[in-house]
């Protein structure tokens, strides 16, 4: 199974990294500077008050409700994610996962074949700079999320399975026109991501999920303005390229 669901264990932070271990060693956060590798997604601020939506701080929390895999941008995306709710909504909010392993053997064949030996470029300033948010990254830091290139179909390392690597972060493929290769990677993205290949929780505190970024994709959905949500995530490095 690529995503799953431990309901209402509330980790502390301590307990939530070493559970983390258990699946490889932290990825390196794109805030090279940060000291805490648990990364907290809330729209609550230092004060307790709950950010206005045309802040930065929830606008950059905004990306998310696109689907994509976590750090698909690095060269080495990541292997799992972490994610527990801390502080949830009363409506709205939920996560949801794609299984794009489902969704790459729904394609037709020609599609298939031509999209066997494409390459797409991911690139952290494509998908993050119209929500705002690349100000806060330092130079050296941006010198790390320089677009990489990655197959479109990529085969998981652990089972050779194949699946569509597609999403957010994913802006054109290599030696094609670019819009119209940018609109085919949405289309894969949001045809791909249909039921019945997908699933959406919704949080109850203390719930911790972890899921495979290798093979599936994942989006938030949006609850009402004013109201907390805190979530605390942790991420896996990937090991190796996709291509490999
Ligand atoms: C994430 C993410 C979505 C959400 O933590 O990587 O995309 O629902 N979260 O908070
Ligand atoms: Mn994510």
């Amino acid at each position: 199974y690529a995503v799953l669901i431990f309901p209402e264990q509330h980790l502390g932070g301590d307990a939530h990294l070493a559970f983390t271990s258990l699946f490889g060693d932290l990825e390196i956060s794109i805030y090279r500077s940060r000291r805490s590798p648990l990364g907290r997604l809330t729209n609550v601020r230092e004060d307790g008050t709950v950010a206005s939506p045309s802040s930065l701080q929830a606008r950059m929390l905004a990306g998310n409700t696109y689907w994509h895999s976590d750090s698909s941008y690095k060269r080495v995306g990541a292997k799992a994610s972490l994610l527990a709710a801390h502080v949830v909504p009363d409506k709205g909010g939920e996560t949801e996962w794609a299984d794009m392993r489902a969704a790459y053997d729904v394609l037709n064949d020609d599609m298939k074949a031509w999209l066997d030996d494409k390459t797409a470029v991911h690139d952290y300033e494509f998908s993050h700079a119209p929500f705002g948010g690349m100000e806060v990254l330092s130079k050296e830091e941006l010198a790390h999320l320089a677009p990489v290139e990655h197959p479109v179909v990529r085969t998981h390392p652990e089972t050779g399975r194949r699946n569509l690597f597609v999403g957010r972060h994913a802006s054109h493929i290599l030696g094609e026109d670019l819009a119209t290769s940018r609109r085919l990677l949405a289309d894969l993205t949001e045809q791909g991501a249909q039921a019945p290949r997908t699933y959406k929780h919704t949080w109850s505190p203390g719930d911790i999920v972890i899921w495979d970024n290798r093979c599936v994709l994942h989006r938030g959905h949006s609850w009402p303005d004013g109201q907390a949500r805190t979530m605390v995530r942790t991420t896996v490095a990937g090991e190796t390229p996709t291509t490999e």
